[in-house]
């Protein structure tokens, strides 16, 4: 397995073309097979109520979702109100190979975005213990990943995520800042229609 270096945190992993095009393709089948039952939804930002440019949808026992109230994870899908899909069993093979020390994951948030869709610079800490990593897949279309530190106002660097590419924040970079600044429209023949599909796979609860 190729890894590459990007920046000095420790727990920071780039895995390019860990997945290869047979597998990313039964990948997207289980996302199809997912979003069948819980369809991607808008979701808004707090406080404003404005959209996100992703649509997004969960499997696992939790969810994550974003609505005019705050963020918060979640049981049902906010729109079916019906318990999210589970997670298909490639993704919690890939959770089980990469986060061995850690308890299930329980969420596992799928973003989907149009070429001008984008993700602003955040860190992902709605959970309850940051004791697991972030394992996070890209499916079709490239896109300009940002990385930072612990601090929004630390150095970034930026780096292209491919179909098939797993990126791992865990360690120090667990909190570490991070946003998606574009999606390369045409880069991928593996969604027909074109986008970009990004699976994370997250623990929200201490281990029981
Ligand atoms: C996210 O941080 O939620 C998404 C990152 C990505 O799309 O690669
Ligand atoms: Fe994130």
């Amino acid at each position: 397995m190729q890894e590459i270096a990007i920046n000095d945190l420790n727990g920071f992993r780039y895995l390019p073309g860990y997945f290869d095009r047979a597998s990313q393709q039964e990948l997207l089948d289980d996302v199809r097979s997912v979003v069948s039952q819980a369809p991607l939804y808008q979701p808004v930002m707090p406080k404003t109520g404005k959209p996100y440019s992703v649509k997004m949808s969960n499997c696992g026992p939790l969810g994550w979702v974003s609505d005019i109230n705050g963020y918060r994870y979640q049981q049902q899908h906010p729109d079916t109100k019906t318990p999210w899909p589970d997670i298909p069993s490639r993704l919690t093979s890939l959770w089980e190979t990469l986060a061995p020390d850690a308890p299930p994951a329980e969420a596992c948030l799928i973003n989907f975005y149009k070429a001008k869709a984008r993700m602003g610079l955040h860190q992902d800490r709605d959970e309850r213990t940051f004791n697991a990593p972030v394992v996070s897949v890209s499916l079709g279309d490239t896109a300009t990943f940002r990385i930072g530190g612990l601090s929004r106002k630390d150095p970034t660097k930026s780096f292209r995520l491919q179909s098939g590419d797993v990126v791992v924040l865990g360690g120090d970079a667990r909190l570490a800042f991070h946003g998606i600044d574009r999606v390369l429209a045409g880069t991928s023949t593996l969604l027909k229609n074109g986008g970009r599909i990004n699976l994370t796979l997250r623990r929200v609860n201490e281990a029981e």
